[in-house]
This record gives C-alpha cells, sequence and structure tokens, in this order.
C-alpha cells in the first residue's frame, strides 16, 4: 500500500474480532509513533498497552460511568448500563492509552499536544497498513481519576490524549469528506 492509500482507506473502526493482536504487531506500530513531528523533540509520549485483567479494571470504570450518566437508580436501568458498559470496553481486545506530558507553558503544551496527535496518527495508519484497526476515544474514560489511578498517571505531570481501542476490524464503516478542493485557496 502507498501512504495515499493507506491515508485513504484507514477507517476508525467500532467492531472488532476476538482475535487477539500480536505483542510484536503492536510494539513495531508503536516504533512508528516516536518519529512524529515534535518541535524542540520534547518526546512528550509514552504508551500504555492494557490488556487482560487490568482492561476488566478499566471496564468496570467505564461502567461506573454509564451507571452515572443514566441519572436513575432504577437497578434495571443500572444492570443494562453497566452490561453495556462492560461489553464494550471487553469488546475491544486492546486499549492503547497514549500519554501526553503537561507543561506550564501555554504554548509548549498546545506543541506537545499536537506532536502527541501526530504520534496518534502515525500508529493508526502503521495499524491500518498491518491489518490493525482502531478508534481513537476521548470520552469521559481518559480523564476520570480512577483511571488514572489505575494506569499510574499523575494528572498534575500528564494527560490521556486518547484510548485507542484496537484489534482485527470485523467491519469497515464507510466515511466520505469534503474534497480539499473545495476548501483550498491558492495564493499567487
Ligand atoms: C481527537 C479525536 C477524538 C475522537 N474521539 C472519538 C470518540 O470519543 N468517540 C468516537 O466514536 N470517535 C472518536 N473519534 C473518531 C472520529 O469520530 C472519526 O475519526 C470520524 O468519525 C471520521 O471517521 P474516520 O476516522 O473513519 O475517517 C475521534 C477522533 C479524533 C481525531
Amino acid at each position: 500500500m502507498t501512504v495515499f492509500d493507506t491515508i485513504r482507506n484507514r477507517r476508525s473502526i467500532y467492531e472488532f474480532k476476538s482475535e487477539p493482536v500480536p505483542r510484536e504487531a503492536i510494539a513495531r506500530v508503536l516504533e512508528t509513533a516516536v518519529w512524529a513531528p515534535n518541535h524542540k523533540l520534547t518526546e512528550p509520549w509514552r504508551f500504555l498497552v492494557v490488556t487482560g485483567k487490568t482492561k476488566e479494571y478499566l471496564a468496570e470504570i467505564y461502567c461506573k460511568i454509564q451507571r452515572k450518566k443514566t441519572k436513575s437508580d432504577d437497578t434495571g436501568i443500572l444492570r443494562k448500563a453497566t452490561e453495556k458498559g462492560y461489553a464494550k470496553i471487553m469488546s475491544k481486545p486492546v486499549v492503547i492509552g497514549v500519554v501526553c506530558k503537561k507543561d506550564e507553558d501555554d504554548f509548549r503544551a498546545r506543541e506537545d499536544y499536537a506532536a502527541t496527535c501526530c504520534a496518534i496518527h502515525n500508529i493508526s495508519l502503521a495499524a491500518w497498513e498491518e491489518g490493525i484497526g482502531m478508534q481513537w476515544s476521548t470520552g469521559g474514560l481518559i480523564r476520570d481519576p480512577d483511571t488514572l489511578r489505575l494506569l499510574n498517571i499523575d494528572p498534575q505531570v500528564e494527560e490521556i490524549i486518547g484510548f485507542l481501542y484496537t484489534g482485527y476490524p470485523s467491519q469497515v464503516p464507510a466515511q466520505k469528506r469534503v474534497p480539499a478542493s473545495e476548501r483550498t485557496e491558492w495564493f499567487i
């Protein structure tokens, strides 16, 4: 696949096969992250690969958030939210947390965030080329204090920029875009 093809064909993946993703494939894909453009070479990122028991704990935290969202104390509604929440996280074979260092300097923080987003896109493009799908998630789970405790993140020092739900795609959704030509102005 050319870079053009990979960029054009990559999709966010929401439904995964249960097949596990080999550790070597994940490690290979993560190596592409650190080659993202990065002003001042601050290398502000860390990568947390979550599976097994830790993923179960994460699923429990997600269930807690989902139960709270119902704003209900009806046991049936709460049970349904728990079951749905648990299934949602457990159906992702791997969860990769991408963490960025915080910085007191607003401009530096912004540049580090931008670099980490580039790193995430490197990861998702390299993964796609390996046949691995991902969905970048910025839902409440990445900021929940229980998540940060579980993954040993000090919120004074670091933040999670996204969870990448990762696995072999069982469905690839269609997407569309407005062509760049319609959003481009050429100055001569
Ligand atoms: C910063 C960022 C955060 C995202 N967060 C979520 C999310 O929380 N939930 C979700 O379903 N998709 C999330 N996405 C995925 C987008 O919804 C997805 O990229 C968009 O629908 C376009 O689809 P495509 O990636 O297949 O082109 C996020 C994407 C980005 C770049």
